[in-house]
C-alpha cells in the first residue's frame, strides 16, 4: 500500500464498537441538552452582543445571530448525524477518521485541542476579570502580581488557574457528578438571563431600534462572524457519546435542542438588549450591566455579573470535559500516548488526562498573554465543522447502509451548505488569524510525523496485513 494511501486509510467502523466499553454509561437527554447550554451561553452573550450591535450590525444584530445559527445548525445537523452512526467519543476528530482518513482525522484532532484548550483558557481569564471585579466590590482586593501573567509584570493570573483545576477536580469525581454540577450553574446563569428579559419587555423603548439597519446586509454578515464564537460549544456534546444512556437517540436531541434553546435565548436577548438602549452606545466591555444602569437597575447589573459567572464557569467545565473525551480517542488509536487512556476504576473517568489537559489549559490562562486569540479559536472549529460536514457526505457515498438513527435532511445539500457558510465565515477571518492557525497546524504535522504515525493502531494493524514497513 503506497505512503500517501496510508496516510488516508479510514478506520474501519467495527473498532469504534469494540472500544465502547470503559466509560460509564450514566447520561440522560436532559444532561446532555444542559451540557450544552453550559458549553454555548458564556462570554459571547454578555459581551459581543453589545459590541457586535455597536459596531457591525446595529438592531439588526438579531438577524445576526439568525444567520449564525443558521450555520452552526447545518452543522449540527452533521454532527447528530455521525454521532448517531459512527459514535465514539473523538467527535471530530472521530468521524474524520472513519470517512477521510488518519492525517485529516489528527489534524482535526489537533484543532480541538485548539478549540477547547484555548477556548477554555480565555474563558478561564474572562472568569478572573469578573471575579475580581465582584471581589473588589465587596472591599476585598489580591496582589496585583497574582492576578497578571508575567508578560504584563505579574507572576500569573491565579484565579484563572484556581477555576480551571477546581472544574478538573469536579470532572474527576464522575460524568454523572459533573452533569448535576453544570445543571445546577446552568440553572443559575439562564435565571440571571430571564431576570434581564423581564426588565427588558418592561423597559423597550421602540425608538432606540431606528434605524434598524444602519450598517446593510453587510453589517449583519460581519455581525454573525464576530458572534459566532458566542455559539461554540455545542459539537462538545458529541463528545460524551460513550457515556449517553441511549446515544443512538439522546446525542442528536441534546446537540438540537442546546442550540436551538440557546438561538432563540440570543434572539430574544439581543432584541431586547437594543431596545433598552441605543446601539451606539453598546460598545463598551460590559454592555448587559451598562444597559441595566442606564435604566436605573443597579442591583440588577450586579447579578448579570453572578450570571456571567456561572455562564463562564460551565463553558469551562463542558470544554475540559470535551478535551479530555477526544484525547482519549487519540490515544486509544494510538496516535497519543497509550498511557492517557487509562481509566480512575471507580469513577471511570480518564483522571490522568484531565489533570494533564488541565494543566496545559492552566499553563495558558495562567502565565501567557493570551486574551485575543477569540478568531483563533473560531477558525479552529469552524475547519472541525467543515470536515464534520465533508464527513457525512463522504459515508453517504461510501458507507450506504451504515445504520443512521439520526439522517441530516436533503444531504449532500444541507451539509454543502453548512460548508460553504462556514468557509465564508473562515475566510473573513483576518490574515494573522491565517498565519497562527497555519503555524499550529505546521506544530501538529511535525508531530503527527514524528510520533502518531509510528504508533498508530490502525497503521500496525496495515503494516501486519500487506507486510510493508513503509507507513
Ligand atoms: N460559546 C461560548 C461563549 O460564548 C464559547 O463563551
Amino acid at each position: 500500500m503506497s505512503f500517501i494511501r496510508k496516510l488516508f486509510s479510514t478506520k474501519p467502523l467495527k473498532f469504534y464498537a469494540q472500544e465502547e466499553h470503559n466509560l460509564r454509561r450514566c447520561l440522560t437527554a436532559m444532561d446532555l441538552t444542559m451540557l450544552g447550554v453550559g458549553a454555548i451561553i458564556g462570554a459571547g452573550i454578555f459581551v459581543l452582543t453589545g459590541i457586535a450591535a455597536a459596531t457591525q450590525a446595529g438592531p439588526a444584530i438579531i438577524f445576526s445571530y439568525l444567520l449564525a445559527g443558521l450555520a452552526c445548525g447545518f452543522s449540527a445537523l452533521a454532527y447528530a448525524e455521525l454521532a448517531s452512526s459512527v459514535g465514539g467519543c473523538g467527535s471530530a476528530y472521530g468521524y474524520a477518521y472513519a470517512s477521510l482518513g488518519e492525517i485529516i482525522a489528527w489534524i482535526i484532532g489537533w484543532d480541538l485541542l485548539l478549540e477547547y484548550g484555548m477556548d477554555g483558557a480565555t474563558v478561564a481569564i474572562g472568569w478572573s476579570g469578573y471575579v475580581q471585579d465582584a471581589l473588589r466590590a465587596i472591599g476585598v482586593s489580591l496582589p496585583q502580581p497574582l492576578l497578571t501573567d508575567p508578560f504584563h509584570g505579574g507572576i500569573m493570573n491565579l484565579p484563572a488557574v484556581m477555576i480551571i483545576f477546581l472544574l478538573a477536580w469536579v470532572l474527576c469525581l464522575g460524568a454523572k457528578e459533573s452533569a448535576r454540577f453544570n445543571k445546577l450553574i446552568v440553572f443559575v446563569k439562564l435565571s440571571v438571563i430571564a431576570l434581564f428579559i423581564g426588565i427588558g419587555l418592561f423597559n423597550f423603548e421602540p425608538a432606540n431600534w431606528k434605524p434598524f439597519l444602519p450598517f446593510g446586509i453587510k453589517g449583519i454578515v460581519n455581525g454573525a462572524g464576530l458572534i459566532f464564537f458566542a455559539y461554540i460549544g455545542f459539537d462538545a456534546v458529541s463528545t460524551a457519546a460513550e457515556e449517553s444512556i441511549r446515544p443512538q437517540r439522546d446525542i442528536p436531541i441534546g446537540i438540537i435542542a442546546s442550540l436551538l434553546i440557546c438561538t432563540i435565548i440570543y434572539v430574544v436577548f439581543s432584541a431586547l438588549l437594543t431596545g433598552m438602549m441605543y446601539y451606539p452606545e453598546l460598545n463598551v466591555p460590559s454592555p448587559v450591566a451598562s444597559a441595566l444602569i442606564h435604566l436605573g437597575y443597579r442591583f440588577a447589573a450586579e447579578i448579570v455579573a453572578i450570571g456571567a459567572v456561572a455562564g463562564l464557569t460551565t463553558v469551562i467545565l463542558v470544554m475540559l470535559f470535551g478535551a479530555s473525551r477526544v484525547f482519549l480517542a487519540m490515544s486509544r488509536d494510538g496516535l497519543l500516548p497509550k498511557a492517557f487512556m487509562k481509566l480512575h476504576e471507580r469513577s471511570q473517568t480518564p483522571r490522568r488526562l484531565i489533570w494533564v489537559l488541565a494543566s496545559i489549559m492552566a499553563i495558558n490562562a495562567g502565565l501567557l498573554p493570551i486574551h485575543q486569540i477569540a478568531d483563533l479559536v473560531n477558525i479552529g472549529t469552524l475547519a472541525a465543522f467543515i470536515v464534520v460536514g465533508a464527513g457525512v457526505i463522504v459515508l453517504r457515498y461510501t458507507k450506504p447502509n451504515m445504520p443512521r438513527t439520526f439522517r441530516t435532511p436533503w444531504c449532500p445539500t444541507v451539509p454543502l451548505l453548512g460548508i460553504g457558510l462556514c468557509l465564508y465565515l473562515m475566510l473573513s477571518l483576518p490574515a494573522i488569524t491565517w498565519i497562527s492557525f497555519g503555524i499550529w497546524t505546521f506544530i501538529g504535522f511535525i508531530i503527527y510525523f514524528a510520533y502518531s504515525r509510528r504508533n498508530s493502531v490502525l497503521g500496525k494493524e496495515l503494516m501486519a496485513v500487506t507486510g510493508s514497513n513503509s507507513f
